[in-house]
C-alpha cells in the first residue's frame, strides 16, 4: 500500500521489446507494460505479482524465476493446498468425511521455504504434495470453501509482509484483488500436456501423453467450474499466451511488466 519496492527494481527499457509478441499478449487495463505512467490507483495496489493459469501452463518454474530475478519472496499456494491433502489422506475414511481439512488448514502451519521446501506441521512433506495420489485428490481440499478461507487468509498475510509473486488459480481475482501485476499465463492444451509429460519423464515417471492431457482437461474443468476461488481471469490482468514462447521469453516479458510499472511514479 504506497509502499515502496527494493532498490533493485530499476527503471529499464524492456517496454519496447514487448511488440514483437504483441499477438501473444492481452493487456488488461491496469498493468499495460506500455504505460508510462503508474495512475494514482495502481501506485496503491500492493507489491504483489499475482501469476494464474490453467494446469501445465509452466507457472511455478516462472514464477520462482520471476521472483529470484526481481528479489522478490515466491509463493506456490497450490503447494498449500497439496500439503493439506497429504495430510488429509492419512486419516482413515471416516475423519476424510468431515470437517478434517478445514481443522488440518487452520491448525497445522504449512511452511513454503524459499529452497523449494514444503513443510506441514513438523513434516517435510516436499516430495509427498508431488504424489499421483495427492494430484487426484486435492480437488476436494480445493473445492472446500473452508479450507480456502483459512489458506487465503495465510496467503495474504504473507504476501503483504514483503513484495511477493504468488501463483494459483485465484491469486489476481480472490487472493490479492489489489495486486500491483496481474499475470494470466495460458496455452493450448496439448502444449500443456506436452509439458507436464516432459516433467514426468523428468521425474522418471512414465505416463502416456493421452492419459497427460485426459487428467489435465479434467483438472481444468474442475478449477473453472469450482464454485469458491474458481479459475479465471482477472479483468484487469496481462493475459499472456506462452503456447509458441520459451520460458525465458515469458519470464522477461513479466519482469517487464513489473520494471514498466513500477520505474516511473506518477507526479
Ligand atoms: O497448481 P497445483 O496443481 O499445484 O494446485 C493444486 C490444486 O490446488 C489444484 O486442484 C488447484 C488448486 N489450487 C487452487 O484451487 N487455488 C490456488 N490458488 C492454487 C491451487
Amino acid at each position: 500500500m504506497g509502499e515502496r519496492l527494493p532498490q533493485t527494481i530499476r527503471p529499464r527499457k524492456e517496454t519496447e521489446a514487448l511488440t514483437p509478441e504483441a499477438n501473444s499478449l492481452r493487456l488488461g487495463s491496469g498493468n499495460c507494460p506500455h504505460r508510462t505512467r503508474m495512475s494514482p490507483e495502481v501506485q496503491q495496489r500492493v507489491p504483489v505479482v499475482a501469476i494464474d493459469g490453467p494446469v501445465g501452463v509452466g507457472k511455478s518454474s516462472v514464477a520462482r524465476r520471476v521472483a529470484e530475478t526481481l528479489g522478490f519472496r515466491h509463493l506456490d499456494t497450490g503447494a498449500m493446498y497439496r500439503a493439506v491433502s497429504v495430510r488429509l489422506l492419512e486419516q482413515d475414511a471416516e475423519e476424510r468425511k468431515s470437517g478434517t481439512a478445514a481443522r488440518i488448514a487452520r491448525n497445522e502451519a504449512i511452511e513454503l521455504r524459499q529452497d523449494g521446501r514444503v513443510w506441514i506441521g513438523a513434516r517435510d512433506v516436499t516430495e509427498a504434495i508431488r504424489e499421483e495420489e495427492v494430484s487426484q485428490h486435492v480437488h476436494l481440499v480445493a473445492d472446500d470453501a473452508a479450507v480456502r478461507q483459512a489458506l487465503v487468509a495465510q496467503q495474504r498475510r504473507i504476501g503483504l509482509e514483503r513484495p511477493s509473486v504468488l501463483e494459483g488459480r485465484d491469486i489476481g481475482t480472490v487472493v490479492f484483488p489489489d495486486a500491483k501485476w496481474k499475470v494470466y499465463l495460458d496455452a493450448s492444451p496439448d502444449v500443456r500436456a506436452q509439458r507436464r509429460a516432459a516433467q514426468h519423464v523428468a521425474n522418471s515417471r512414465k505416463v502416456p501423453l493421452g492419459q497427460v492431457l485426459k487428467n489435465l482437461t479434467e483438472r481444468d474443468q474442475r478449477d473453472r467450474e469450482r464454485k469458491v476461488g474458481p479459475l479465471r481471469v482477472a479483468d484487469d490482468a496481462t493475459v499472456i499466451d506462452t503456447t509458441d514462447m520459451t520460458e525465458d521469453r515469458v519470464i522477461e516479458l513479466i519482469c517487464a511488466i513489473v520494471r514498466a510499472s513500477d520505474a516511473r511514479p506518477a507526479p
